[in-house]
């Protein structure tokens, strides 16, 4: 994907290259050399031409059938072999030009026989354009970007011979429908798919379809409706997936979909379950999910503790727990995810004391267990100095019931937030808050704590 400014930079240096060629009569025979086959530009013009409404958006002005505009290769949004001179890119995704729908995609893609990457994602108006049969003879396509246009319908089985594909994204279509993955199952070079927001509630097929796409490692269907059909047992299929990053949120699922997952525990390096579960537990082997970075499992009505297995997904940088009814303590374990950076627990029915253990947590920035009933007395201990320094920026304690006295916060000095609100501290408001010349939020009322400094107090209210 091509960043605006990338792209910007892009123009800028072809800009430099073509007036450079055209001026200066010191290089060659004075013409630059033009790559653009003149057949492709006028297949790019009419293109545009079905795909652009003026009354819309404004598409690149470099763009057009004039003499000096003829190397359509330095075009914004197009790439060309710089070898051949063929299209080999098109990319007129919202950021790169205002370029907007009408109606369906243009035929005239075909034309550009050697496209392999194909983005015109973000610049829809028209509700209800179809994914075009013609697709299929966009042969050479490697990476193709539909997502936030407004496509409706099925998608055509023409798509499925789009043999080289590997990234696949008509993710934010909520019109699409799709009944079966059957299609897509033929796409064997897939290594990205996207389908968020289609409604998918009659694909009972999607985890076989899944299971079988060899070189799938990142699967995208949030909020597509999905059915939960009981995953085929891998064992039967011959899988060699390696599915890393897999979002599965906002879909209406059972505890049947992490036996399922389970058979991708060395792979997989982010998953998000959030508001997709209800009324189960946290299974203990999600303990085996060593390679796990970034686990969502909010929202969901997940009960009973949380699973002293978590002290073994070590490589954890983000824990998003938050939204359940979970009991029980927060584990000792915890302390073992060295490389955590953001914990949240809030909203659940966890209690006992918040582990020493996690004050060790080197990388920990944002720690929140707002809304449990965590006890104990808040102790920051002496072996935490074993980091070098703390970058916890915001502590969200609010409504529990921790006791004693306010810590001694001088450990992290980069304290942005603190919400210590609703609980039962008692005793004086440390001067070791004083140092904190970061803090922008702080929230200590409803607690018993005698003000030593009455400015304090007025810090915490005007805080809320
Ligand atoms: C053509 O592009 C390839 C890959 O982008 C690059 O390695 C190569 O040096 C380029 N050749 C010329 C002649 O610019
Ligand atoms: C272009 O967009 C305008 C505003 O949405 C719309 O009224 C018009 O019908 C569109 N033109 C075409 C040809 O679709
Ligand atoms: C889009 O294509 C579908 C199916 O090919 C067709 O029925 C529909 O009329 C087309 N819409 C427009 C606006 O051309
Ligand atoms: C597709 O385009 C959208 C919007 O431009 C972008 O957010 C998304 O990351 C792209 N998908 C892929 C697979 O690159
Ligand atoms: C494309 O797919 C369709 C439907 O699956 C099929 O009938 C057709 O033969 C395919 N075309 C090519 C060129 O593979
Ligand atoms: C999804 O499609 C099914 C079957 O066509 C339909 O019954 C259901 O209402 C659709 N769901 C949504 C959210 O549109
Ligand atoms: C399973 O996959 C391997 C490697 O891709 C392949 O060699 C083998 O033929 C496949 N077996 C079956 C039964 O499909
Ligand atoms: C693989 O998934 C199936 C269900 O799809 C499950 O029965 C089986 O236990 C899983 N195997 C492993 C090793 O996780
Ligand atoms: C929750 O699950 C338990 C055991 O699986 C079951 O007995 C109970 O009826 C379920 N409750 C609801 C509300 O679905
Ligand atoms: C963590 O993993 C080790 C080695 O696989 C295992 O022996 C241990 O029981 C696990 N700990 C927990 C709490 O599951
Ligand atoms: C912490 O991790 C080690 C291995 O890295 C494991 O043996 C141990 O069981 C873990 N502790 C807990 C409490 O899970
Ligand atoms: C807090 O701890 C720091 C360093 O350990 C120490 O210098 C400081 O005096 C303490 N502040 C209070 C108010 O106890």
């Amino acid at each position: 994907m091509m960043s605006g400014s990338a792209s910007q930079i892009v123009v800028f240096i072809a800009l430099l290259i073509y007036s450079t060629g055209s001026s200066g009569s010191s290089l060659g025979d004075g013409k630059p050399k033009i790559r653009c086959k003149e057949a492709e530009r006028q297949a790019l013009l009419r293109i545009k031409d079905d795909l652009y409404n003026s009354t819309v958006g404004t598409f690149p002005s470099s763009w057009g059938n004039e003499e000096e505009k003829r190397e359509c290769c330095e075009w914004s949004g197009i790439s060309c072999d710089n070898k051949s001179g063929h299209v080999v890119k098109l990319d007129l995704s919202n950021g790169n030009a205002g370029g907007l729908f009408i109606g369906n995609m243009s035929s005239s893609l075909v034309e550009l026989q050697y496209l392999s990457y194909l983005d015109l994602s973000g610049s829809s108006s028209v509700d209800g354009s179809f994914i075009p049969h013609f697709i299929g003879r966009l042969g050479k396509l490697r990476y193709l970007n539909l997502s936030y246009t407004s496509l409706s319908g099925e998608i055509p089985p023409q798509l499925g011979n789009l043999s080289r594909l590997q990234y696949l994204d008509l993710g934010h279509n909520y019109q699409l429908e799709i009944k079966s993955l059957e299609s897509i199952s033929r796409l064997s070079s897939l290594r990205l798919l996207d389908l968020s927001s289609a409604n998918m509630s009659n694909a009972h097929d999607w985890v076989h379809v899944v299971n079988n796409l060899p070189h799938l490692t990142n699967l995208k269907l949030r909020g597509c409706g999905l059915p939960d059909t009981v995953p085929p047992s891998l064992s039967l299929v011959n899988s060699s997936t390696f599915l890393a990053v897999v979002d599965l949120s906002g879909n209406p699922l059972s505890a049947s979909v992490f036996l399922w997952l389970f058979n991708y525990s060395r792979s997989l390096v982010d998953l998000d379950l959030s508001s997709s579960l209800s009324n189960t537990s946290i299974p203990e082997a999600f303990g085996n999910l060593a390679a796990l970075e970034s686990l969502n499992l909010a929202f969901n009505e997940l009960g009973g503790p949380i699973p002293k297995s978590f002290g073994n997904m070590t490589a954890l940088v983000n824990l998003d727990l938050s939204g359940n009814q979970l009991e029980g303590s927060i584990p000792q374990g915890f302390g073992n995810m060295t490389f955590l950076q953001y914990l949240d627990l809030g909203n659940n029915m966890l209690s006992g004391e918040i582990p020493k253990s996690i004050w060790q947590i080197c990388s920990l920035q944002h720690f929140r267990a707002y809304n449990n009933s965590l006890s104990g007395q808040l102790q920051f201990t002496e072996s935490a100095t074993r980091c070098a320094h703390f970058p916890l920026e915001i502590l969200d304690l609010e409504k529990n019931r921790i006791v004693g006295s306010l810590p001694n916060f001088t450990l992290y000095p980069l304290l942005k937030e603190l919400w210590l609100n609703s609980n039962q501290l008692n005793g004086n408001v440390s001067k070791s808050l004083g140092q904190l010349s970061k803090l922008e939020i702080l929230q200590i009322p409803d607690n018993s704590l005698n003000s030593e400094d009455a400015s304090w107090v007025l810090l915490s209210q005007n805080g809320s």
